[in-house]
């Protein structure tokens, strides 16, 4: 419970300045929209400016990180080798790969391979074969600060079919992106995303989703992607969340695993791509700070 602040009282984001001159207005007008039935952001996920700069440092690495799986990963490699390259980059520059031990999570990244959704276990076992597609999530914590992005890799030659669920779950994000902007709405984005996917003959994957970041890895708001414009949380500046939709070329039901309750795989056996971005809702638009 919040105790209602004075004007001239150090504003709630400890940025050091008076209310009045830092949040007020913000407060006043999400009021507004609470008040009208709209689902609002609480203060514990608005970030204050040495807030992002740290969050930013972070993702620095887990740009880096990706950029160099990028550069490196080939057919022949295993996703064994992934998860040291991961753990070897992260902690070289000072991070900590957040996967690992998180909810008892054994590995510093996830692999997942052709129809394997999320969260798949990098494997001594599994050798990326020509044709494959993989999308390779990692996270970091730098300071405390949380960063979160992932990325689709084609192993060689892969399929026409393949190829362009790769391509258009980039669109996806790309154009759910779009709609980030203050006073907007996260289904704005949600909306976006199906639409493509829909267009194209692909499913979304409804029970998993992105999520708020930063201060912590999982953080509010949930960021789905079967919601409708005007709808879910309102966007206001200093929020950070991740869009990450899962898009199957086939039906959108998954299983996870029993074996180790993590592993994601379609129901069907179908290929699943994702991409994941980390962005910043800003006073004008976004700022995306891990691609
Ligand atoms: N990067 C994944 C996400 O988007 C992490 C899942 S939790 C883990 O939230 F333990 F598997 F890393
Ligand atoms: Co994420």
């Amino acid at each position: 419970m919040s105790v209602k602040l004075g004007r001239n009282d150090p504003c709630w984001c400890k940025s050091g300045k008076k209310y009045k001159a830092c949040h007020q207005a913000f407060d006043e007008k999400i009021a507004m929209y609470a008040s009208k039935g709209c689902i609002v952001p609480s203060h514990d996920i608005i970030k204050n400016a040495d807030e992002i700069a740290g969050i930013k440092e972070s993702a620095k690495i887990n740009v880096a990180v990706l950029d160099y799986i990028e550069e490196h990963i080939h057919a022949g490699m295993t996703t064994e080798e992934i998860d040291k390259i991961v753990y070897e980059k992260t902690t070289k520059m000072g991070g900590i790969p957040a996967p690992l031990h998180y909810e008892g999570y054994p590995y510093s990244v996830c692999t997942s391979v052709n129809e394997q959704v999320c969260h798949g276990f990098p494997s001594k076992d599994v050798v990326l074969q020509e044709g494959d597609i993989i999308n390779v999530d990692v996270s970091t914590i730098l300071n405390g600060y949380f960063s979160d992005s992932s990325r689709m890799f084609c192993i060689g030659e892969v399929s026409p079919e393949k190829k362009k669920l790769v391509e258009v779950t980039k669109e996806c994000v790309e154009l759910g992106l779009k709609e980030v902007k203050p006073w907007g709405f996260l289904g704005d984005m949600g909306q976006a995303v199906h639409d493509h996917a829909f267009a194209n003959g692909y499913t979304v994957v409804r029970e998993i989703g992105g999520h708020g970041i930063g201060l912590q890895f999982h953080e509010d708001p949930w960021v789905g992607y079967n919601s409708k414009r005007g709808e879910e949380m309102l966007m206001v500046p200093g929020m950070i969340f991740t869009i990450e939709p899962m898009v199957n070329m086939g039906k959108a039901d998954i299983y996870v695993d029993s074996k180790n309750d993590w592993e994601v795989y379609t129901e069907d056996g179908l290929p699943s791509a994702q991409w994941e971005i980390q962005v910043l809702v800003t006073e004008d638009g976004h700022e995306v700070i891990s691609w």
